[in-house]
């Protein structure tokens, strides 16, 4: 008998469609994992709420277009399950029992939630639930069982915290002793395994903009109106990285030009399989032997090979919407199965199985 493959739980939040930077973080990596894990894909639409709850409609279509982008990435619903988080009532209930193990000063320290406070201008606005969604987040994953997240760095705050609720939950309610080892929660009884963290190739990608004020450069973000779509056709690339900042001291071909800190050589590092033509150009680059815009060529080559393909995939799920909603349909019903019985032995756990 084949022995079942161990779970992989990953997402994302539906505020837009996927990009270059979602790709790099955690798209690439999800798509490669699919034939060794049982694949989990997760569209966290309450956690959209968090943020964006007067805008309701936009959510709707947000699910969509990731999905459909999930779809065109690559990820196989023959393979792997994806779902939309409001579906699955196990994770809302782990949610509330599993906010009872994480100190709510534990919680504030979480420098996600501190970033995303300063960098979203919540300033003391925020809604309670925006502070329950890390706690959410450790639902989505427990509620499968998962083993390993590939997520961008971002998310490791929340990952960590998802492995302290694991240990603490095994070690109350599953008897595991407090020294075992974070491998063999599982082996000694503990319900939930502590889970591991796969993270991008590129820990942050950056968008195509100028940097801010203080010269760093800021990351791909919808919001900042920064990033290429996965979505993007081959046009909308070439203008993008027509327009995309390079070196602003650098006036023509023949000054020497700055490699580092510049999103150009960024993107020709993170994306261009020859690495070796880089490596030259960069040299050519420094010395003023080579024009920006011969080099942005090539990244317009590089990407539109990259992204074309998922394009075209695209445009063809898009034209039948009926089809992804029955896959996501689908996808939600398997995820309910897992959840439910996650939800069942982590009640029997806590003595709550009452009838
Ligand atoms: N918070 C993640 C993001 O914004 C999305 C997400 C929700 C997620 N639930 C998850 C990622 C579970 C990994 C696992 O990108």
């Amino acid at each position: 008998m084949k022995a079942a493959k161990p779970r992989l739980v990953s997402g994302d939040t539906p505020t837009g469609r996927l990009h270059l930077g979602h790709w790099v973080g955690s798209v690439e990596n999800r798509v490669k994992l699919q034939d060794e894990y049982d694949c989990y894909f997760i569209i966290a639409n309450m956690h959209a709420f968090t943020t964006r709850s007067d805008k309701p409609d936009d959510i709707r279509q947000s699910v969509i277009d990731i999905a459909t982008d999930y779809l065109a990435a690559g990820i196989d619903p023959k393979r792997s399950t994806m779902f939309i988080q409001s579906e699955i009532p196990a994770i809302a209930d782990l949610t509330f029992f599993f906010s009872m193990l994480i100190p709510y000063p534990r919680l504030m320290r979480n420098p996600t939630i501190k970033d995303e406070i300063r960098d979203k201008g919540l300033g003391e606005n925020y809604p309670f639930g925006f502070l329950l969604y890390p706690v959410g987040q450790v639902a989505d994953i427990l509620s499968f069982r998962a083993e390993i997240v590939p997520v961008g760095e971002d998310q490791v705050p929340h990952l960590e915290m998802t492995r302290e609720v694991a240990r603490r939950f095994n070690q109350l309610y599953c008897g595991v002793d407090s020294h075992t080892e974070d491998k063999d929660y599982v082996k000694k009884g503990g319900l939930f395994p502590v889970v591991d963290v796969k993270l991008g190739r590129t820990k942050r990608l950056v968008g195509i903009g100028a940097p801010s004020p203080d010269g760093t450069l800021l990351k791909m973000s919808k919001s900042l109106n920064n990033a290429i779509y996965l979505s993007d056709d081959a046009d909308a690339i070439a203008s993008k990285v027509k327009a995309m900042y390079t070196d602003p001291k650098r006036l023509k071909a023949t000054d020497p030009g700055t490699v580092e800190n510049n999103p150009l050589w960024i993107f020709h590092e993170t994306f261009n399989p020859d690495q070796a033509w880089v490596a030259e150009a960069e040299q050519l680059y420094r010395e003023g032997k080579i024009g920006d815009m011969d080099c942005k060529k090539r990244l317009i080559d590089v990407l539109v090979d990259l992204i074309g393909p998922i394009q075209k995939r695209r445009q063809e799920f898009e034209k039948d919407p009926g089809q992804v909603l029955a896959l996501l349909r689908e996808g939600t019903e398997k995820a309910n199965v897992v959840a439910e019985e996650t939800l069942r032995l982590a009640k029997k756990a806590m003595k709550q199985d009452y009838f």
